[in-house]
């Protein structure tokens, strides 16, 4: 039984459904197929190899059992192939394949995949439509919803990329049965993100499904993720754009709780020592300690984060990180290009305050990030 959630944006009212469940994979082609009618005749699939070799006989099969014309171009895997040359590959395989503008391209795969295959959707003719089918925990809570697609660059993460919603997204949740303890649990950090931004009852129930997980139990996991694209659906629907101007608690800059640090985190370290969801496990923490730093978030919110981040279980090792090395990551953020650096705080779990770095001491910054580096949650 699949949970259904409807997306609807503002101020371009897109629409979609994002479907939740088991076994999802087999019905791919009939989803599809509703989906575009009689005009889409070729979907072409992108993923990678791990991920095809588990599951693309199944979404190839339920496609052209469905009567479309199917094709596969695999990009690497990896965080350094999301990147225009990925991109590039993809628009080259759409172009040979005579993809036209009322076919399609299918993203199987995690944010990696989603990410690059909804920029080139996005870009080729001017935009076709693109499905995404998320085979991790990260991407099923947070990537395959809201339309944020890109690749990164040399100047920075994330920096080239379009607003393109998918038709639908659809979540098998089975697949997560094969995917890595380390993926899950960077799936879980940006969770807890989720749940800290929500309030305490999307945080209390990710915080019990993050010891279910540690001990290997999956079972009830498409409920919380039903739970967690509700409320990033209901954010998105509200501030589509992530308008420039926006501060308040409901803007959808506030799902960057924590990336600041995050995305600096993962640059010091060269892409290769976190994960992103691994980042944003220390980079929430960051923000939280700035919070109490700055009198907004108590001390006993701040424990409750750091004890459910530990529970999720060791981060990769960061001690060796000077705070001065992430602090000059900041230069580069991707919202110092667009306007300024802004700070998302907690005041409480579901009241998020978006603040400027101006107002900020960056000692208080500097101690913030030490505290959680020497903190001992990583390995
Ligand atoms: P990922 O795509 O790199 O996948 C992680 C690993 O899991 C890869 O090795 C992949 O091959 C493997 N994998 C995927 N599904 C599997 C499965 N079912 N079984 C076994 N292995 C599997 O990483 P991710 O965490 O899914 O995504 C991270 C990316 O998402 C980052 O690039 C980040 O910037 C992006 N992101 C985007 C948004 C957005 O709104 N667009 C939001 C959050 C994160
Ligand atoms: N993951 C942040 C966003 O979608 O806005």
């Amino acid at each position: 039984m699949a949970n259904t959630i409807n997306v609807t944006t503002a101020p371009e009212a897109h629409n979609y459904d994002i479907f939740i469940g088991d076994d999802l994979l087999p019905r791919v082609g009939r989803h599809v197929k509703k989906l575009t009618g009689i005009t889409c005749q070729r979907v072409v699939i992108v993923s990678n190899k791990k991920v095809f070799g588990l599951y693309g006989s199944t979404v190839v099969d339920s496609l052209e059992a469905a009567g479309f014309i199917t094709s596969t171009i695999l990009i690497g895997d990896g965080e350094k192939y999301k990147s225009l040359t990925t991109a590039e590959k993809i628009l080259s395989h759409m172009s040979e394949s005579g993809v036209r503008r009322s076919d399609i391209v299918l993203a199987l795969g995690g944010g990696v995949v989603g990410d690059a295959a909804g920029f080139a959707a996005s870009v080729y003719m001017r935009g076709v439509g693109v499905v995404q089918v998320p085979t991790t925990l990260l991407s099923m809570i947070d990537s395959s919803t809201g339309g944020k697609t890109g690749v990164n660059s040399t100047f920075g993460k994330n920096l080239i990329g379009s607003f393109h919603h998918p038709l639908a997204v659809i979540a098998d949740v089975s697949t997560l049965k094969t995917l890595p303890a380390e993926e899950l649990r960077a799936g879980l950090c940006e969770a807890i993100k989720q749940g800290a931004l929500s309030g305490k009852q999307l945080f209390d129930a990710t915080a019990r499904s993050v010891e279910n997980v540690a001990q290997g139990d999956i079972g009830g996991i498409a409920d919380l993720i039903a739970l967690q694209i509700k409320f990033k659906a209901s954010i998105v629907a509200g501030d589509e754009r992530e308008s420039m101007s926006g501060r308040g608690s409901r803007s959808r800059k506030v799902l960057n709780f924590g990336h600041t640090f995050a995305h600096a985190l993962e640059t010091v370290t060269d892409y290769k020592r976190l994960r992103h969801g691994e980042a944003v496990g220390y980079g929430i923490l960051m923000a939280a300690e700035l919070s109490k730093s700055l009198d907004l978030l108590d001390h006993k919110s701040v424990n409750l984060l750091y004890d459910v981040v530990r529970r999720v279980g060791s981060l990769p090792y960061v001690a060796d990180v000077e705070p001065d090395s992430v602090m000059e990551m900041f230069k580069h953020d991707k919202k110092v290009l667009s306007g300024g650096l802004e700070y998302v705080l907690l005041r409480s779990f579901g009241r998020p305050v978006i603040q400027s770095a101006d107002t900020i001491s960056p000692k208080l910054i500097h101690s913030a990030i030490s505290r959680v580096i020497r903190s001992g949650i990583g390995d």
